[in-house]
């Protein structure tokens, strides 16, 4: 893909699933990548990963709910790279046991997911627009929304579609407001993704598919298909495209 070499990139939710998958193909598109999680072994595992391949990266210990450790990672990749031009903002949880039903969900509940899913990205957005302004000056952003923000496609999980839906309006208002300083601002959207959580809640071939049955391409989608895409919108190859959405989803919101 054009215009990836030497770029430099963070990923957070980089440990597992979509953001491990993401981080990588970056890395073999030629970035240099920045490795966050609050899983400190997860990304370290991820940049030795990377590092073995011949890459360049960096593992960042980080929950993306506390600004001040967002705040710190940002300011400790532009020291170790001098420099920030792609943010993929990923970091998420899922909870279908804890979350529910509005007239049955506890705040805590909603506190703590939408404090990761929503509040989450905005912290990392705030801080990894800020670096890309004050060092290569323009750049891109990929958000990882949901089918779930666009519909009530995963009943009883208020907290988790609430938050996505708020990530597609953030993605939006972002997009518009960085245009005319040359930050593109992309969402991508996965269908049933086969991360390591939804691996073991499907591993009875029944429940699987159940799950696929109505999904047209008839399987979950490996996490390296979602990174493309990813890896896609961070390029030059998107130069046209702000305040999108790709969806990356078997067909499922298309029916
Ligand atoms: N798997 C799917 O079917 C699917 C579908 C649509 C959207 N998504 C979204 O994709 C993104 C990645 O999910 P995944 O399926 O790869 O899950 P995953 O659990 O494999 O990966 C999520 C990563 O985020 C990290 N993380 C969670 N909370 C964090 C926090 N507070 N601070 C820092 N890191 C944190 C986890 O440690 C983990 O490494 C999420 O935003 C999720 O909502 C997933």
């Amino acid at each position: 893909m054009r215009g990836l070499k030497d770029k430099i990139a963070a990923v957070t939710g980089a440990a597992s699933g979509i953001g491990q998958a993401a981080a990588k193909r970056l890395a073999e598109e030629g970035c240099k990548v920045a490795v966050l999680d609050w899983n400190g072994d997860g990304a370290q595992a991820t940049a030795d990963q990377i590092r073995k391949a011949d890459g360049e990266a960096l593992a960042l210990k980080v929950d993306v709910s506390s600004e001040d450790q967002v705040e710190a990672a940002f300011r400790t990749i532009v020291e170790k790279f001098g420099r920030l031009d792609i943010l993929v903002s990923n970091a998420g949880i899922f909870s279908g046991a804890r979350d529910n039903k509005v007239d049955a969900l506890p705040k805590a509940v909603w506190d703590e997911i939408v404090g990761v899913n929503l509040t989450g990205m905005y912290l990392s957005c705030k801080h990894g627009v800020a670096a890309i302004k004050a060092t290569a000056g323009k750049g891109a952003v990929v958000l990882t929304g949901s089918p779930t923000g666009m519909s009530g496609c995963t009943p009883a999980n208020i907290a988790y579609g609430s938050s996505k839906g708020g990530v597609h309006g953030l993605s939006r208002v972002m997009a518009v407001d960085h245009a005319p300083e040359g930050i593109r601002v992309n969402v991508v959207v996965p269908g049933f993704t086969l991360t390591p959580i939804v691996r073991e809640l499907v591993a009875d071939p029944k429940v699987y598919e159940w799950q696929v049955q109505n999904i047209p391409l008839k399987r979950g989608a490996e996490p390296e298909e979602i990174a493309g895409a990813v890896a896609f919108l961070a390029s030059d190859d998107a130069s046209y495209m702000t305040g999108s959405f790709m969806f990356v989803d078997g067909g499922l919101t298309a029916i």
